[in-house]
């Protein structure tokens, strides 16, 4: 062949070469993540907006409450990618767990059943000792706990840092690309906040509704805050005395050979011994097993411990004594607790789409 051919033919593959590659970069980039902004509901019926506990540097926005919604679904928190918070925290148990103790990384597993965590933006502490004053404290805990996502804070940080769309949106949120744990926290803290469950039957009877609940609940109502005594601890909008800073022994596991000793671990009080923060009664129907071991299993054997006065031991809270309820009083103190069952927002009980890792195309 003629070498003008050759050389035209070397110049026209080279020129097709550098227009390929300008093809290559100028073509438009993926687009963008688009997160999911989720409706921020108003305070639903029956909850009091002045009991929330918000601190004033993480004020609640959409934005930030789509940012928390992902990471509370997203594996990529914990150290093999597959238990989200979301694994223990179901939102078809209002965000409780139907196993006695939840499984976490490597199948581990600890001591305590997983409480719900509708509503816990009234809580003035968390967890069952209530060790952690703060939502936004204690969101970091379940990640480096070997019981449950057993990753290393900064490796976790190092995982979110690749994903591009989780980049974008801390920049959106908190101003700042960078990803630190403590906006972490704060994004997770946001969802957790809103997912507020209330406008129940027994807040519909309250609110003038009639219709809304039986007698037997109306009688049970009664007896909860009269024979039986339940409002002495479970008490207020979220029927539980925790935003006092209390906590009682109500015997739970106090017959075991080392008893978990509750709240006296964290501040060593005598007093404390065996004592637990007293959990909302609000979906409580949902939320079984019950208690801090998670060792009665439906609310009928938590009527029944109840009724013989709980478990007797030193620490044993006053305010518990035998109660000697009829059959009919135990089903009346049951249907009442079941009208608490309440609404959640729809969106939260899903996983919003998350943003995609870096192998994944982006
Ligand atoms: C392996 C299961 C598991 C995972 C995963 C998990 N949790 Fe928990 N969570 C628990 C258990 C068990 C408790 C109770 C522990 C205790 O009181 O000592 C708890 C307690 C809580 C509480 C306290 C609620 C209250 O009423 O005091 C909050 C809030 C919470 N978890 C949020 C989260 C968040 C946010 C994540 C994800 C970053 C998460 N959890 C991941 C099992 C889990
Ligand atoms: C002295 C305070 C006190 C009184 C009175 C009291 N409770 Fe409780 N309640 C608690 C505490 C504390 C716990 C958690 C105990 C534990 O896990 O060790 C609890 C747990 C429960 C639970 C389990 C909830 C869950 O999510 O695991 C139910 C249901 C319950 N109580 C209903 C009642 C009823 C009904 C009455 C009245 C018959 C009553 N309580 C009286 C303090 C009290």
């Amino acid at each position: 062949m003629d070498h003008r051919y050759i050389r035209l033919a070397c110049c026209l593959a080279t020129i097709a070469g550098f227009v390929a590659l300008g093809v290559l970069a100028c073509a438009p980039a993926e687009p963008a993540f688009e997160p999911e902004i989720p409706e921020v509901p108003d305070l639903p019926l029956g909850l009091d907006a002045s009991m929330m506990q918000i601190p004033e540097d993480n004020p609640i926005t959409p934005e930030k409450v789509a940012l928390g919604w992902q990471l509370f679904y997203d594996g990529r928190l914990s150290l093999d990618g597959t238990i989200s918070c979301a694994s223990c925290h179901q939102a078809a148990h209002a965000f409780g767990d139907p196993e006695q103790f939840s499984t976490g990384v490597d199948k581990n597993f600890g001591n305590r059943n997983a409480m719900p965590i509708t509503n816990s933006a009234f809580h003035a502490a968390q967890f069952w000792d209530g060790r952690t004053p703060t939502l936004e404290e204690q969101a970091l805990g379940p990640v480096e706990n070997t019981v449950e996502m057993a990753n290393r804070l900064d490796n976790m940080i190092a995982t979110l840092s690749e994903i591009p769309g989780y980049r974008q949106q801390f920049l959106t949120v908190f101003g700042s690309e960078e990803i630190t744990g403590e906006n972490v926290g704060k994004a997770i803290a946001t969802f957790e906040r809103v997912i507020q469950s209330g406008n129940s039957p027994w807040d519909r009877y309250i609110a003038g509704d009639t219709t809304a609940v039986s007698e037997a609940a109306i009688r049970g109502q009664e007896l909860h805050m009269g024979k039986a005594g339940c409002s002495q601890c479970h008490l207020g909008v979220n029927f539980t005395d925790a935003p006092f800073g209390l906590y009682h022994n109500i015997g739970v596991g106090m017959d075991a050979e080392e008893p978990d000793l509750g709240r006296f671990v964290v501040t060593g009080e005598e007093a404390d011994r065996g004592a637990f923060k007293t959990p909302s009664l609000r979906d409580v129907a949902l939320t079984a097993p019950y208690m801090h071991d998670g060792s009665q299993a439906t609310l009928e054997e938590v009527i029944e411990f109840y009724d013989v006065g709980g478990h007797p031991n030193e620490w044993l809270d006053p305010k518990i004594s035998v109660l000697e309820l009829t059959k009919e009083e135990e089903a009346d103190l049951i249907a009442f607790m079941e009208s608490l069952t309440g609404e959640v927002p729809s969106w939260s009980k899903r996983a919003p789409a998350l943003p995609p890792s870096p192998e994944e195309g982006q």
